[in-house]
């Protein structure tokens, strides 16, 4: 074989060596991320190609989950989103100090999940829905609002974060209370 046909088998070796990494097949056939390996920060998302991942917690363990575009947030309820109605949820009487209630309001045609809280501060009311990705918060062992999908917290009188992965606080509706009765605005 002469050098000029030598150089040229060469160069069509390489540069089918070269197409083949660049090709989209080759990149799908090496993840650098599969559904179950360990991830470190709940709640984080990454892309690899055409797949999304998600660091969720599984058997105590946190391990990537893949999701797709149709994944929707497990909040039963709509967002919060203000009719500046006055609707009663509670009798006094029903929350003593110390004491939370899980209700769900109905305003302007829409089911809102509020958790009311009575402390010696007064009465505070929030949408449930998780600011991260919308399942509902619950009252912890530590008077925390808890949020079981990602572990964030979120403080029961002020409604802020303590912990993310959400990075804004519950929405906070005015409580009025009257006539033995609390009342929300919605
Ligand atoms: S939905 Fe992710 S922490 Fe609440």
């Amino acid at each position: 074989m002469t050098d000029v046909s030598r150089r040229k088998v060469l160069s069509l070796l390489a540069g089918g060596f070269v197409a083949f990494l660049a090709s989209p097949s080759a990149v799908d056939a090496m993840p650098t991320i599969r559904a179950g390996d360990i991830c470190k920060k709940l709640g984080r998302r990454t892309t690899e190609g055409n797949k999304t991942f998600e660091c969720v917690n599984s058997n105590g363990k946190r391990v990537w989950k893949r999701v797709t575009k149709t994944t929707q947030p497990t909040s039963t309820t709509q967002p919060a989103t203000p009719t500046t109605s006055e609707v009663k949820v509670l009798d006094s009487s029903a929350l003593t100090v110390g004491k939370s209630e899980n209700v769900v309001v109905n305003s302007g045609g829409r089911n809102f999940a509020v958790v009311v809280t009575r402390t010696s501060a007064g009465v505070f009311a929030f949408n449930r829905a998780c600011t991260h990705q919308g399942t509902l918060v619950t009252v912890n062992s530590l008077n925390q609002l808890e949020c079981i999908s990602h572990g964030s917290l979120f403080n029961l009188t002020t409604g802020a974060v303590i912990e993310g992965p959400a990075s804004r606080a519950l929405t906070s509706y005015k409580v009025t209370e009257r006539s033995g009765a609390i009342y929300l605005t919605l």
